[in-house]
């Protein structure tokens, strides 16, 4: 069924289907009828972070920016959502076009540019939903805050996001702002998590509950900087991290149409790249800090692989554009299926 919907969308300029997905999937939600698009996965519970996930298997951040169709998605069978990234006022993202299909290579290239209505709106959407389990919100900067100053805006949204949110996703890796890249490393990175790590505290005690962090990272990076990004992630005292956002590199889809645009790449040919990321970090982090996969997972035996590679949870964003909620059954199950550590 899904093949027929997709033959359809697929006519739609990317961004067009995007909207009109996202309003289809939130109207079912709203009548509780997406559960008849998709039989439910498995069952698979997982304890990650503290946290209790219906099954490993979550949508990526930047599907549902505003929170507009929370109850949606995880009607589709999702054990958990993602949203965002939010930043802090609403801003409208770089100019259109800025989403492209690369469908030999199911394969995307966007440079939204954090499109989003702002934390406010998004936290109204929040409060609308029904849904009970795990939600994550992934927040960022505004394009107009001087990188110097970011951490006023990530410390702004954790602030209002705190109470709402399972868990706290800190986006350090979109290629699309510039700048935000640069916080990864070095002392930019340090005193971030620091002002993070320190007003967590406080919001636990102001809430008396303790919501995680996780910090989301680039594929771009070289095994050492990834490693020094762990090392800082564990000496922080932070609670999980996401691997990977989209990448800078086109290798592997060199010549295709759009290959050229400006943006970070998804789907496909991330996957190897993003699962190598995963095992640097697995490696480093030796079980410490869980691992968030993502990226390129477009069968569900893709999804084993991010596990058996050292992750405990995954997400799914291009894969599902292309495949459709019968990716998260098809993961569910694979991920079920391996031998347990
Ligand atoms: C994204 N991604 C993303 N990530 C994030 O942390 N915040 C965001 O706002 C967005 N926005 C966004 C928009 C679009 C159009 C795409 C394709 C992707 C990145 C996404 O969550 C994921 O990390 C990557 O796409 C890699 O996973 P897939 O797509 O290969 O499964």
């Amino acid at each position: 069924m899904y093949n027929l919907a997709r033959a359809l969308l697929f006519k739609l300029s990317p961004e067009t289907s995007h909207e009109l997905s996202i309003d289809l999937i939130g109207a079912g939600g709203r009548l509780g009828i997406n559960g008849l698009l998709n039989k439910a996965p498995a069952s698979c519970p997982v304890r990650v972070m503290g946290l209790d996930f219906a099954n490993p298997v979550g949508l990526a951040a930047g599907l549902d920016k505003n929170g507009d169709a929370i109850d949606g998605f995880a009607q589709l069978g999702f054990g958990f959502i993602e949203i965002g990234t939010v930043t802090p006022r609403p801003q409208p993202g770089n100019s259109k076009p800025r989403l492209f299909r690369l469908e030999h290579a199911e394969a995307l290239v966007n440079r939204m540019g954090f499109n989003n209505l702002g934390v406010d709106h998004l936290l109204s959407r929040v409060q609308a939903a029904k849904f009970k389990g795990v939600l994550g919100i992934n927040i960022g900067k505004n394009f107009d805050t001087p990188v110097e100053r970011a951490v006023d805006d990530y410390l702004l949204c954790l602030d209002k996001v705190y109470a709402h949110a399972s868990y706290v996703t800190v986006n350090i890796s979109s290629p699309n702002t510039p700048g935000l890249r640069s916080l990864q490393f070095g002392d930019s990175l340090k005193q971030l998590l620091e002002a993070l790590r320190q007003r967590q505290e406080d919001l636990a005690q102001q809430h008396g509950k303790r919501v995680p962090l996780a910090i989301k990272i680039a594929p771009d990076m070289t095994d050492e900087e990834t490693v020094q990004v762990a090392r800082a992630l564990l000496e922080a005292g932070m609670d999980g991290v996401i691997a990977s956002n989209t990448t800078l590199s086109r290798e592997g889809v060199e010549g295709q149409p759009f290959a050229e645009q400006a943006g970070g790449l998804s789907g496909a040919p991330l996957r190897d790249k993003s699962t190598h990321i995963v095992k640097v970090l697995a490696a480093e982090l030796a079980g410490r800090l869980p691992i968030i996969a993502v990226g390129g997972i477009t069968e569900g035996h893709h999804a084993a692989e991010k596990i058996a590679a050292g992750a405990s949870l995954v997400q799914l964003y291009s894969g599902f554009i292309y495949k459709g909620p019968q990716l998260i059954r098809d993961a569910v199950a694979a991920i079920a299926a391996l031998p347990r550590a």
